[in-house]
């Protein structure tokens, strides 16, 4: 009778906090979206752009960082745009070393003057992110799923920035983002597309 009684708390505490989350989610202040767009398949993971967008209305970021843990043992071989704050553990790669084999990444941007075979669309802005704005880097994630099927979401998501605090949710496997071409001829699609929402929480 005891423990009916107690997992029936538990159960009540874990659908309290569950619409706690989701009620966070939704702003009327807006929103950060951050969007991983699976652009190609690698012979050991993918390649993704990933693009943050500001949603806020008033609200301008400064120096914005994300994070997130790997499912599988992923590591980054490389980026653009951007750079992850650790190396890592990279002991295992003999020859090729990955930029980061960290479990749990830091990404932060890259300087505006930053040498353009370093760059892509929309990077390079210090980290500030103004209201209605976006910035993107790409990254070549391996050791990781290389198909629809076995590529891994990341899981505990973060974005961050200093004296601000945001809440994301889990990150969703959406509709693939679709892409014209620049002579607008030809629709192309991203091989999946994930997406993360993340609201403003408190000032620090
Ligand atoms: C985030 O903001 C955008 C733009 O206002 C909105 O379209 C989208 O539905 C919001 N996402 C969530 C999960 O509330
Ligand atoms: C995913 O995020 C992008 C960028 O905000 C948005 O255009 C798209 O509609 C979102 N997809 C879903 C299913 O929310």
């Amino acid at each position: 009778m005891e423990s009916l009684f107690s997992t029936m708390i538990v159960l009540l505490l874990v659908s309290f906090s569950c619409l706690i989350s989701t009620e966070a989610l939704t702003s009327n202040y807006g929103n950060i979206t951050v969007k991983w767009d699976l652009l190609n398949w690698t012979p050991d993971g993918y390649v993704a752009v990933v693009t943050a967008y500001n949603y806020q209305k008033q609200r301008s970021i400064p120096g914005w960082k994300m994070s997130w843990r790997g499912t599988k043992k992923e590591v980054i071989w490389n980026m653009l745009g951007a750079k992850t704050t650790g190396q890592g553990g990279c002991s295992m790669f003999k020859g090729n070393i990955p930029q980061s084999c960290v479990r749990k990444p830091t990404v932060v941007d890259l300087l505006p003057g930053t040498p353009f075979n370093q760059q892509i669309a929309n990077c390079c802005k210090s980290g500030v992110l103004k209201p209605g704005s976006e910035s993107a880097f790409q990254l070549s994630v391996g050791s990781a799923g290389n198909s629809v099927k076995t590529a891994r979401m990341p899981a505990n998501f973060m974005f961050t920035a200093p004296k601000q605090q945001y809440i994301c949710g889990p990150s969703k496997n959406v509709r693939p983002t679709r892409f014209t071409t620049a002579d607008k001829r030809r629709i192309t699609a991203a091989l999946m597309t994930w997406n993360i929402t993340c609201v403003f929480h408190k000032a620090t």
